[in-house]
């Protein structure tokens, strides 16, 4: 049996020596703080001249998301825009596109969709496990690219908690270098007031392909 570990704030955030120090601040200073520069943000000619500095641009601050995303189940015809987003992530194992259909149809309680202007650009996949159904595992999460960085995945997921009124934990496995993944799960963590834990759970020999160990984050002591 594996040991699990409380992550504190500091362990959870994962250190990606390409990015700059401003880029991630440690989870408990983040809700309030100045976002930091994005790497996949464009860039901004006007702070160029105000910096006075050619060639080096301070990245603009996220800004919401307008209209406002709304968040719903999903139906079938949303298989398609999961799968889409999913090829899209650049992180994810891509199902296949009946995969999505099904969950959406099958498992459209423990599913969502967020959408802008009635376009998906987010979704998450997850289901109740049937050993500890008050368990919810959530499978996939992704944003759009050009979403991201906007709470939306925080968005689906607490929607997802709102209505599973009974859910008091929830798990998922995040590679360890998945960055953006574990700042959205530690910040739903601490939004809900829950206890945060890693343990091994799926090794890189567990895959066929090459594949990064999945260890398992348990959240849990969900508080609605
Ligand atoms: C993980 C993911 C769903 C987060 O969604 P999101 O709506 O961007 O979530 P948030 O706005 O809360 O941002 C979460 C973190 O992403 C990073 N981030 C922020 N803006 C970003 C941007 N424009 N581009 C990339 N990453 C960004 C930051 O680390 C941020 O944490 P911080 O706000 O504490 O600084 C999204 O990054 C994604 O789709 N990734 C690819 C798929 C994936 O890895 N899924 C999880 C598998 S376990």
């Amino acid at each position: 049996m594996p040991t699990s570990t409380e992550l504190s704030n500091a362990r959870h955030h994962h250190t990606d020596a390409s990015a700059p120090a401003s880029h991630n601040p440690p989870i408990a200073l983040a809700q309030n703080a100045e976002p930091g520069p994005r790497p996949d943000e464009s860039r901004n000619p006007d702070d160029d001249e105000s910096a006075g500095t050619a060639g080096v641009t301070p990245t603009p601050a996220r800004t919401a998301v307008d209209p406002a995303p709304t968040v719903r189940c999903p139906t079938i015809a949303d298989g398609a825009h999961m799968w889409r987003i999913a090829s899209d992530s650049g992180e994810l194992d891509v199902n296949t596109a009946y995969a999505y259909a099904l969950l959406a149809r099958d498992f459209s309680d423990t599913c969502r969709v967020a959408t802008v202007a009635e376009q998906a650009v987010g979704f998450v996949t997850g289901y109740r496990r049937p050993d500890a159904p008050t368990t919810l595992f959530v499978w996939q999460i992704a944003v759009d690219p050009a979403f991201r960085g906007r709470n939306i995945g925080g968005l689906l997921l607490d929607a997802l908690v709102r209505d599973l009124v009974d859910v008091v934990a929830v798990e998922t496995t995040v590679t360890q270098t998945n960055d953006s993944s574990r700042r959205l799960f530690g910040k739903f963590a601490q939004r809900h007031d829950a206890r945060i834990c890693e343990s091994p759970l799926f090794a890189a020999g567990d895959f066929p392909d090459a594949h990064e160990p999945e260890p398992l984050l348990t959240i849990s002591g969900l508080a609605h």
